[in-house]
């Protein structure tokens, strides 16, 4: 019984199959209830008890000698078929076609990630809004003319109810809600009456900022927003503020970085002034304070408002903002790598 053990493994180690009948032969012959091996088991009952032990593990590893064969030939058939009908392995890999973050999409999760890190939380407010939350409760005069019709869009002719021209109205209701220590980031999409060129559209994105509390000053401000030029861009960057108006802040400012084209050296992007402005911010005006319900004797804030689109342009050269909202695959592959 040994020998006939021995005659079969080296049949087994020695069998080889070029198609599915080859295979389905072995497994029959070696394999299946009625192969060699189950007949062998089957003689087994016969010997005397001291050579049971020895056959039986003899048999054993013929059984899984011939089932690990046979998974062996199973496995060279699957790769042949595939080899022979549709697989050159010459070819170039299939393409990635799985899709990637907008470019805007990837400036504000940049930016919020840097705010976060600051203790800033995310919060959101409606894009139609009315004339409280947008304009009247932000400081702006009856006759400011950001309210005319040049620059807001109204919804059905009805002067209260119109597309937010900017996140400031989110400051509102943020302040509106919650007590302070407030210190949030408001990104969202805005809208502007405006014609649309490579420089000006419609519809844009802001991030608005805020921080109310005991205490907050200018040099708050300053140290924030440097502090955010330095990781968005890089960290040898220039900033400076310079004197402006809103009519929620007071003081009010722009801020301007170094230009990144040309480094500070003049050109095209930063009309040959080599500074091009990302932000307008400021010391929250007592009176926004005040319609929050906020004592500005007991409290004081900044809030800043940057334009994603802005941003970046900056940070990948981006001379048309058309192309943000074209769909061109030309143009959102290319921001494939950027994580
Ligand atoms: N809301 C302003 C704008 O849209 C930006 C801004 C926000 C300025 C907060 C100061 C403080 O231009």
């Amino acid at each position: 019984m040994e020998e006939r053990i021995q005659t079969l493994m080296q049949e087994v180690s020695a069998y080889t199959a070029t198609d599915k009948a080859g295979v389905e032969n072995f497994r029959l012959a070696y394999v299946s209830k009625k192969g060699a091996v189950s007949e062998l088991f089957e003689g087994m009952k016969q010997l005397p008890p001291e050579e049971k032990k020895k056959v039986g593990k003899l048999l054993n590893d013929l059984k899984q000698a011939a089932e690990a064969k046979l998974a062996v030939l199973n496995e060279q058939l699957e790769s042949h078929t595939a080899a022979t009908f549709d697989l050159d392995l010459t070819l170039p890999p299939v393409p990635n076609t799985t899709g990637n973050a907008h470019p805007l999409t990837l400036v504000r999760n940049r930016i919020i990630e840097i705010f976060e890190r600051l203790g800033f939380n995310v919060a959101d407010g409606p894009e139609i809004e009315s004339d409280w939350y947008n304009f009247s409760a932000l400081n702006f005069p009856e006759n400011h003319p950001a309210r005319e019709m040049q620059d807001t869009f109204f919804v059905e002719k009805n002067p209260d109810v119109l597309l937010r021209t900017h996140t400031s109205n989110v400051q509102i209701r943020l302040l509106e809600k919650q007590k302070p220590p407030v210190r949030a980031i408001m990104p969202g999409r805005v809208y502007r009456n405006e014609a649309i060129s490579a420089r000006a559209h419609c519809f844009f994105h802001q991030v608005e900022g805020l921080y109310v509390n005991r205490n907050v000053g200018f040099a708050d401000l300053k140290q924030t927003l440097y502090h955010f030029a330095k990781e968005m861009f890089h960290k040898d960057i220039q900033i400076r503020f310079r004197p402006s108006f809103f009519p929620f802040t007071e003081p009010s400012a722009e801020i301007d970085i170094s230009c990144l084209i040309c480094n500070g050296k003049g050109c095209n992007v930063c009309k040959h002034s080599g500074w091009v402005e990302i932000a307008g911010a400021g010391m929250v005006h007592p009176n926004v304070l005040r319609n929050c319900g906020v004592d500005p004797e007991e409290f004081t804030g900044f809030a800043f408002g940057m334009g994603i689109e802005r941003i970046t342009m900056l940070k990948y050269r981006v001379n048309d903002l058309r192309l943000y909202s074209e769909n061109d695959l030309r143009f959102l592959r290319q921001f494939q790598s950027v994580i």
